[in-house]
């Protein structure tokens, strides 16, 4: 058995790679390893690739107004986020009025958004980004504002004649008492068996207006569980509660959506939700964590930070492309989870060129030696080895079959590995 090291630094030059052979050369690793067929298809031919964008939500809540927007559609463009894939520009719940006008439509929130939403839209097209909206299917938002029920074909067209590209539909004010009239058509449902009847409506709603638009269902968890029939009905269901901006809540997010790989493919995408990265409440380290487990799952990357005033790190996170490769990879399988013992995990994706994206993460509030080898990551044994490289330092180096590394607590080393 040969043995071959290898040394690979990454950010802070704190980490030590250490490759060595422990494939016999020749070995049969071939077809090892994770893989499954990803899910089939996209109910409307939409989000081949996770969605990438912004959302106002985790930064700006109800505060948010068209001034914010802008400006974020002008950071993305100047700050080349756009080239990336950071598209999709949703304001989420409260740009709406409190109530709906003469005729029943929704209406802008006139002091946060006095130009309009048409105008919004407008100003994020000419920029050559998408424009999304908020609502929700019962008869309120979570910030009671107007809800759709009752009203889902002249909302959808509503939402196409302003242009909108992109729906985040929630679930919230789901008692009688907040949505009375709903409750009195369904007499006896449970919520699950509402949503299974009141996200599709929307879905065909929206496909009725002849203009494609990307339906994010923000329905989960409690009273919903899992939506198995997300696929058939959107192209991105949350599979958690709300994200905060800590290590707990994101490595929760993360474990969630973890359970569920067969979920995602193209078209359909498990979302652990919006990213909290540049927001302040966990390190650099834990935010590289953040967007590489994102990648790891193929969720959908939509920034949740102030893009105007983010730092030049959290700049630089969000815009590594080799990591975003990883999340946008064509192949749009999931990771599957080799291992996790006691907080140390390694994850491996298979990617559409051959390679696998093996994440190595260390949930431990201390460091730790993680190690798997390329077939147990699913690749065919290799008589030259393997090509490695560090999707965060972006060394190369290569490797006979080991992959290990000495990673910081909460940190990931985050590989990518073809066959020589
Ligand atoms: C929550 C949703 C959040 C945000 C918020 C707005 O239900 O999960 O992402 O949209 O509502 O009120």
């Amino acid at each position: 058995m040969k043995t071959a090291l290898v040394r690979a630094a990454v950010a802070g030059g704190l980490l030590c790679m250490t490759a060595s052979l422990l494939l016999a050369p020749g070995s049969a690793a071939a077809g090892a390893g994770p893989g499954r067929d990803p899910g089939e298809g996209s109910y409307n031919g939409l989000a081949l690739t996770p969605p990438m964008g912004w959302n106002s939500w985790n930064k700006l809540r109800c505060g948010v107004d068209e001034e914010d927007v802008r400006g974020i559609a002008d950071a993305i463009v100047a700050k080349g986020l756009d080239e990336l894939g950071y598209r999709h520009i949703t304001v989420d719940d409260c740009w709406m009025a409190n109530s709906r006008d003469a005729h029943g439509d929704l209406t802008a929130d006139p002091e946060r958004f006095p130009s309009g939403m048409k105008a919004l839209g407008d100003y994020l097209h000419a920029r050559g980004l998408k424009f999304g909206l908020y609502g929700s299917p019962t008869q309120g938002t979570c910030q009671k504002r107007p809800g759709s029920y009752g009203h889902e074909r002249q909302d959808a067209r509503r939402f196409a004649d302003w242009g909108v590209d992109y729906l985040k539909y929630d679930w919230c004010q789901t008692s009688p008492e907040e949505s009375p009239d709903m409750w009195a058509d369904f007499p006896g449902h449970t919520q699950k068996q509402l949503a299974r009847v009141l996200f599709p409506r929307m879905a065909k709603a929206l496909q009725e207006t002849g203009r494609p638009i990307v339906y994010s269902l923000s329905a989960c968890c409690e009273d919903l569980g899992f939506p198995e029939w997300g696929r058939s009905t959107a192209n991105l269901w949350r599979t958690s509660t709300d994200i905060s901006d800590t290590w707990e809540s994101m490595l929760a997010n993360f474990e969630a959506a973890a359970a569920f790989p067969e979920a995602a493919g193209p078209g359909g995408w498990n979302d652990p939700d919006m990213l909290e990265i540049g927001n302040g409440g966990m390190t650099d380290t834990e935010y590289r964590s953040h967007l590489s487990l994102w990648a790891m799952l193929a969720a959908p990357l939509i920034a949740g930070n102030d893009l105007r005033t983010m730092s030049e790190e959290t700049r630089r996170i969000l815009t590594n492309r080799r990591v975003l490769a990883v999340d946008q990879d064509e192949r749009g399988e999931q990771a599957a989870v080799l291992t996790r013992e006691n907080g140390r995990w390694v994850l491996s994706r298979r990617l559409a060129d051959g390679s696998r994206a093996v994440a190595l993460f260390n949930a431990t509030g201390k460091e730790q030696r993680l190690a798997t080898t390329a077939e147990a990551a699913g690749l065919p044994g290799s008589r030259h080895g393997y090509r490695v490289r560090d999707l965060w330092s972006g060394r190369a180096s290569h490797t006979a079959g080991e992959l290990s590394a000495t990673v910081p607590a909460h940190g990931t080393v985050l590989l990518r590995v073809a066959r020589r």
